[in-house]
């Protein structure tokens, strides 16, 4: 098989190195990197953390409104696609590399297998769910990391070529988890001892551009009373700088720059608690038994509030408040995510899928007729 994977930002390259190094055993995979995340701390970092191999194809689209990233990625893959003829373009999660890439592969008639398929929060005012949506309803697989997601995609009537494969996610904590224990040096370099601190990241649309409901949750940081390790995505300092920082002066909540996956790793699963915006790092946090507290309305990874590790709450600075003084159920295991071999199951099955009987692919020139 040849398949092109399209990833773009920190969530994909974590996805991608999983079913990259299953890929390669046996087939060629060509790699594009949108370069929606253009940072070295957000960006090469991961690539050189979780060895992700070097992208064949770097787009360089940087940051942008909606339309300029989707539709400068979608003119940039296009010729790629064409001159590479892949049997397949793989696509991660929700992001705006995601919808761009299935979208061309979709005009150019290739197959798409959407990794992190069913995941919904059924609020349409939200870029990952417009995302999510529609790049489900372009793919011909869809992988379904857990059970809710298969029923979400059913629930649309996305019965065929759905699988439920377990979360590439959960394969990456399990196959890194040791290697981040000994390789970070986060909590000397901090200062910080197991359990003493809580890890916070906040960095959604949704929260950042919302004046009110950022300033309410640095708000609730400063007053809550423990160490908080606060590393802050860009777009998240130029709103806190906008707000003029407010409300950070308690001295408890220490603001840091974005950091690798490794001592992310490393720090989420020695805090006390994660609070957070980020759908990821709600999913890392259960994997690694530590609570979470969600600043978010709607929410896509239900088993781990089911599951009473993560509390849903919102922005309000009492419901955060109440949420990080609240005992937390014990977290036992993941296996609603699947066993850890995610990455080996959407590799079988895409070797299976192939093997069909299939339409020519890329007869179109890919220009569209009036
Ligand atoms: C994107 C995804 C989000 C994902 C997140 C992971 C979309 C709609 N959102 O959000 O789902 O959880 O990545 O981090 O695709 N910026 C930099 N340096 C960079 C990248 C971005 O400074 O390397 C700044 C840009 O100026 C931009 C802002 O951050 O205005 C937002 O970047 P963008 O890639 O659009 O979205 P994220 O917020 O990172």
């Amino acid at each position: 098989m040849k398949i092109i994977s399209i990833v773009g930002a920190r969530p994909n390259f974590i996805k991608a190195t999983m079913i990259s190094k299953e890929l390669r055993k046996k087939h060629k995979e060509i790699l594009i990197h949108t370069g929606q995340h253009y940072d070295t701390k957000l960006n090469k970092i991961f690539f050189d953390q979780l060895e992700v191999p070097e992208p064949n194809y770097y787009l360089g689209v940087g940051s942008g409104t909606h339309a300029q990233q989707t539709g400068q990625i979608m003119i940039r893959a296009e010729k790629i696609i064409i001159k590479e003829k892949p049997n397949w373009v793989i696509v991660y999660g929700d992001i705006n590399s995601t919808l761009a890439g299935a979208l061309e592969a979709a005009k150019l008639s290739v197959r798409i297998p959407h990794v992190e398929a069913g995941m919904r929060n059924y609020n349409n005012k939200t870029p990952e769910e417009i995302n999510r949506m529609l790049v489900d309803h372009l793919s011909s697989l869809l992988f379904a990391p857990t059970q809710s997601a298969v029923e979400n995609l059913k629930k649309e009537n996305l019965t065929r070529g759905t699988y439920k494969t377990g979360d590439v996610m959960y394969d990456a904590v399990l196959t890194y988890k040791s290697s981040a224990e000994k390789k970070s040096k986060i909590l000397t370099k901090l200062n910080l001892k197991p359990q003493g601190f809580l890890v916070a990241t906040i960095h959604r649309a949704e929260t950042t551009n919302n004046t009110a409901k950022l300033s309410s949750v640095m708000k609730a940081f400063s007053k809550i009373n423990e160490s908080i390790i606060f590393p802050v995505h860009p777009r998240t300092q130029r709103a806190i700088e906008a707000l003029g920082g407010l409300h950070l002066g308690s001295g408890n909540v220490k603001m840091i720059n974005p950091v690798s996956y490794f001592d992310m790793l490393k720090l989420v699963k020695n805090a006390r608690l994660l609070i957070t915006d980020s759908g990821g790092l709600q999913k890392e946090a259960y994997f690694l038994k530590t609570p979470c507290v969600t600043c978010l309305e709607d929410n896509n990874w239900p088993e781990t509030t089911t599951a009473g590790a993560n509390q849903l709450i919102g922005t309000d600075v009492n419901d955060i408040l109440n949420a990080v003084k609240k005992p937390y159920q014990k977290i036992k295991n993941a296996n609603e995510f699947g066993n850890g071999h995610a990455a080996e199951k959407i590799v079988a099955i895409l070797e299976e899928e192939s093997s069909q009987e299939l339409e020519p692919l890329l007869e179109k020139s890919g220009t569209s007729e009036s």
